[in-house]
């Protein structure tokens, strides 16, 4: 019998873990078997993003980019295409799942209130799909997305990137969970702070008509550009942005939060639904004992930018998925003229002290352990952008079976932990969890 290279990829997946394929085992000249064909739905930042690493990873084909906003059609398809990938443009996906046949997986990366109807759809024509986080900023529609992966059989890969990040990894497996370098994690400390931000603008020439806006479920064009301040497209900046580093505690500690108290609140930016700055503190309960997190994200000022700190009763890591140089720059970029009050003899000007050069773009220098800066960096590096590991991981299971670094059930377990703090903010509770409110 023979197999298409579609339905030979299939049964690799399907066949599970331990199945090496060779290249070209078909024996295509074009078209093997380890060449993957994707379709992104939602090319805005993030999908270019994921566009870069995906043309760093061989084999990956674009052939159709799905967007309903003609700027990001444009600059997806002019970017594949200057690798020679040429991609049919769609507006609607389910144009996209009628005509593209030979399709393996799809990247959802539009903004989150869309990934559970995107994902479904994709899932249940028969396709792979990789998500962004936050899953969706409804749990039922994240239970939704598990549930049709389960039902079809179709991998379902969240985008936390930093579970399949070497540095994460070697962090947090190796040193802190099988070494017990810190011996016993007390504490966890994290935080994506960001300087005052104008709202996102678009070039006038690209304005969205509204009846196209409304069609797609869009009430202006400034809450389409700007989706994540607004209840019904995302879950603000503890979602957005606290999601990645959430995800981090439930890693160390092996389990789930049992409860969540948090303040916050819509205090600078009076226009945006979303809550501009939250604090708050998850509680674990570990095998050694009870952990606690505390978690801020600010968005008037980039102090500390984003870094977590696991802190154990004997020495500390600190981990950031970005350099120290890059989250000392996004301080620096918005930092007002003080040299007025040096003049006035208010501060002393000092010359900042020198940042550790690091080879590659994505590396955290700031690794510390009992407090001693830069004494005791990881050996592992990550030499690729901080997304392509992630990306490698669903590839490699849709090619051999491999599992997934973060399916469908873990993000919709860290969905559960984040969505909560909203909730804490908005009934000025703490909220306790169940066990069984992580199931899906
Ligand atoms: N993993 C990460 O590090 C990371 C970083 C940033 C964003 N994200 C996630 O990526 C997703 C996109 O975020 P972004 O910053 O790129 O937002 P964005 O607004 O820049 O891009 C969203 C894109 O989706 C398109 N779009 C909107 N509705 C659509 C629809 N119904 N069908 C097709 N396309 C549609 C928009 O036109 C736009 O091009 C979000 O879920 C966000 O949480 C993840």
């Amino acid at each position: 019998m023979e197999l298409s290279r579609r339905e030979f990829v299939q049964a690799v997946s399907a066949a599970g873990a331990g199945l090496a394929v060779g290249k070209n085992a078909l024996g295509e000249t074009k078209g093997g078997v380890d060449d993957l064909n994707v379709a992104i739905i939602g090319a805005g930042a993030q999908g270019r993003i994921l566009i870069e690493s995906c043309l760093k990873i061989p084999g990956i084909r674009f052939k159709a980019v799905c967007d309903i906003w003609e700027f990001s059609q444009r600059y997806a398809k002019r970017y594949v295409g200057k690798y020679g990938h040429e991609a049919n443009v769609y507006e609607d996906y389910r144009e996209l799942l009628a005509q593209e046949k030979d399709l393996d997986a799809v990247l959802v990366a539009s903004p989150d209130w869309m990934h559970a109807e995107h994902a479904n759809a994709c899932m249940n024509a028969g396709l792979h799909v990789y998500s962004e986080k936050e899953m969706s900023n409804s749990l039922e529609k994240a239970a939704s997305m598990v549930k049709t992966s389960r039902d079809t059989g179709k991998l379902l890969q969240i985008g936390h990137q930093r579970r399949s990040n070497p540095r994460y990894i070697h962090a947090i497996e190796k040193l802190i969970r099988e070494e017990g370098l810190l011996g016993r994690v007390t504490h966890a400390h994290a935080q994506w702070n960001r300087a005052k931000t104008e709202d996102l603008k678009w070039p006038e020439r690209y304005t969205i008509s509204a009846e196209k806006l409304a069609k797609f479920g869009y009430n202006s064009m400034s809450e389409f550009r700007n989706w994540r301040w607004y209840k019904k497209y995302g879950g603000g900046p503890i979602v957005d942005l606290g999601s990645h580093q959430i995800d981090l505690f439930e890693w160390i500690w092996g389990t789930h939060p049992r409860a969540v108290v948090a303040s916050g609140g819509v205090d600078y930016y009076p226009h945006h639904e979303w809550y501009d700055n939250v604090l708050c503190i998850y509680e674990y309960d570990t095998p050694q004992g009870v952990g606690r997190a505390f978690y801020e994200t600010l968005t008037t000022t980039s102090h500390f930018g984003f870094s977590e700190a696991f802190r154990g009763e004997n020495g500390t890591i600190e981990i950031s998925e970005v350099s120290q140089r890059a989250n000392t720059a996004m301080r620096e970029a918005h930092a007002p003229d003080w040299t007025p009050f040096v003049a006035k003899n208010m501060i002393k000007a000092q010359a900042a002290p020198p940042i550790k050069k690091s080879t590659t773009k994505n590396v955290a220098v700031d690794v510390r352990v009992t407090a001693e800066a830069g004494k005791w960096p990881l050996p592992v590096e990550l030499t690729k952008p901080a997304h392509q590991p992630h990306l490698e991981n669903f590839f490699n299971a849709i090619r051999h079976g491999t599992p997934l670094n973060c399916p469908g059930e873990k993000g919709y377990e860290t969905a559960v932990a984040v969505l909560a703090a909203n909730r804490a903010v908005a009934t000025k509770q703490r909220i306790e969890f169940k066990d069984t409110d992580f199931k899906s």
